[in-house]
């Protein structure tokens, strides 16, 4: 699919569906006793395949046009289905899952998935789960395909090795059924789960740590309630969007009721280093409860200049950390992203993938162990980019095509159906 070069992109439209919370609402819903309504559901492959697990496992998902109805199995009485439960391409499912099997006392549970998902590790949480007390054996000991073995499951005290919320997701899913489980994060990641959790009754705690890092703790819960949850707009969706309007010239849109929520607005805060004009309400770093802010985002084209993340931010701005690249293409002087070594276990290898697709495109770009230097040029030439079957890739493809000088053709743009199918729909409605 080409991109070409684009007029300004104007007006108001809304975003995709979060995606995090889509998966956590389907899953803590198929986990709950009573009904669950959810709103604005992501309508995208990844979270297609939440909805097939969890009626693979016995819930039943009522799509009544405006909502979903997940009528859920109860904490403790997943059915163990006859064949393998398929993740997709959705690494946030294969992550969060077992940490509910794992306590379906007797039963097994066979999870596999896409050809990018048997390349992505999960012994990072088969770990946590088997000192819980549950047994899991993987494919070369730690890919997909593999299998949980449900048991009782004693609490621990965990320290998180690598910035991840699907692992510190996964195992405070599993502490629920233990006398307390704790996670500890050096650096904080996003906290759906925790506030979703709040929402359902469960007992959550969360304290700050010297360092900047978290503790929550999680307490034994006989039954999960929520009634209805609204997702809002994902910031990681509409972070193409910002990133097109703030890079194709004289463009002014604004994206309604995206999610603002502090653990994912890292990308607004480096925005805003580099110059760029992004107007929004924000969350106070550090806020935690039971609900999940949105506001509108109001963003102008200007001109911007390098930056540099470091490790800390990072967790907070993982997904949109391509488009850093990106607009440090079009900026003035050196970007910089370091402490981002986790790039290289999403859908693609995401250092090597969009060092070699922004070169290929007339970046100067060099990639770093963990992370990449960009030489801003203030401008970005074009010509083709292979997506290598990674949704955020393609998106970046696209959104570079749109601000390039002579388009950009994406190899691959279907992958984008994991997260944002309607893309070159919500352009073409903006230019128009
Ligand atoms: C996600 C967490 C992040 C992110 C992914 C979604 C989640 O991954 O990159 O797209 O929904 O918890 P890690 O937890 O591996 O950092």
């Amino acid at each position: 699919m080409r991109f070409d070069p684009s007029g300004p992109l104007r007006g108001t439209i809304s975003v995709p569906a979060d995606k995090s919370i889509s998966h956590r609402a389907a899953l803590i819903g198929a986990m709950a006793s009573e009904p669950v309504r959810i709103r604005n559901y992501l309508d995208a492959a990844d979270t297609r395949s939440t909805l097939a697990a969890i009626a693979q496992l016995g819930a039943i998902v009522e799509d009544r046009g405006n909502e979903l109805v997940i009528r859920g199995c109860g904490m403790r009485n997943a059915m163990a289905p006859a064949n393998p439960i398929d993740v997709g391409n959705a690494g946030t499912l294969m992550r969060l899952l077992p940490g509910w099997l794992a306590f379906q006392q007797g039963q097994s549970f066979m999870l596999d998935g896409d050809d990018s998902i048997r390349r992505r590790p999960i012994d990072r949480i088969a770990q946590p789960l088997q000192s819980m007390g549950a047994r899991i054996e993987a494919a070369r000991g730690r890919y997909a395909p593999f299998t949980v073995h449900g048991a009782p499951l004693r609490g621990i005290d965990y320290e998180l090795p690598v910035a991840s919320a699907q692992v510190k997701s996964c195992v405070l899913l599993a502490g629920l059924v233990t006398d307390g489980t704790t996670v500890s994060e050096p650096v904080p990641s996003r906290d759906h789960t925790e506030r979703m959790l709040a929402a359902a009754g469960a007992p959550v705690q969360r304290s700050a740590e010297r360092g900047g890092g978290f503790r929550t703790t999680v307490g034994h819960t006989d039954q999960l309630e929520l009634d209805l949850v609204d997702v809002p707009g994902d910031p990681s969706s509409a972070a193409f969007l910002i990133a097109a309007g703030v890079l194709v010239h004289d463009s002014r849109l604004v994206l309604a009721r995206v999610g603002i929520n502090w653990t994912r607005a890292g990308f607004l805060r480096i925005l805003d280093r580099m110059g760029a004009i992004v107007l929004t309400d924000s969350e106070p770093p550090g806020s935690f409860g039971a609900h999940e802010p949105t506001a509108d985002i109001d963003v102008r084209n200007a001109p911007i200049k390098g930056t540099t993340v470091e490790a800390d931010e990072v967790p907070l701005a993982i997904d949109e950390l391509p488009l850093v690249a990106l607009l440090g293409c079009f900026a003035e002087g050196e970007t910089v992203v370091r402490g981002a070594a986790e790039l290289r276990v999403k859908e693609s290898d995401r250092i090597a993938t969009v060092v070699e697709g922004l070169r290929g495109l007339g970046a100067d770009i060099e990639a770093l162990p963990d992370g990449f230097v960009v030489r801003g040029a203030g401008r970005l030439r074009g010509g083709r980019i292979d997506a290598h079957g990674d949704h955020r890739l393609a998106l970046l493809g696209a959104v570079a095509g749109l601000g390039s000088e002579t388009g950009v053709e994406v190899v691959g743009m279907e992958a984008a159906e994991v997260s944002y199918p309607r893309f070159a729909e919500d352009v073409a409605e903006l230019v128009a």
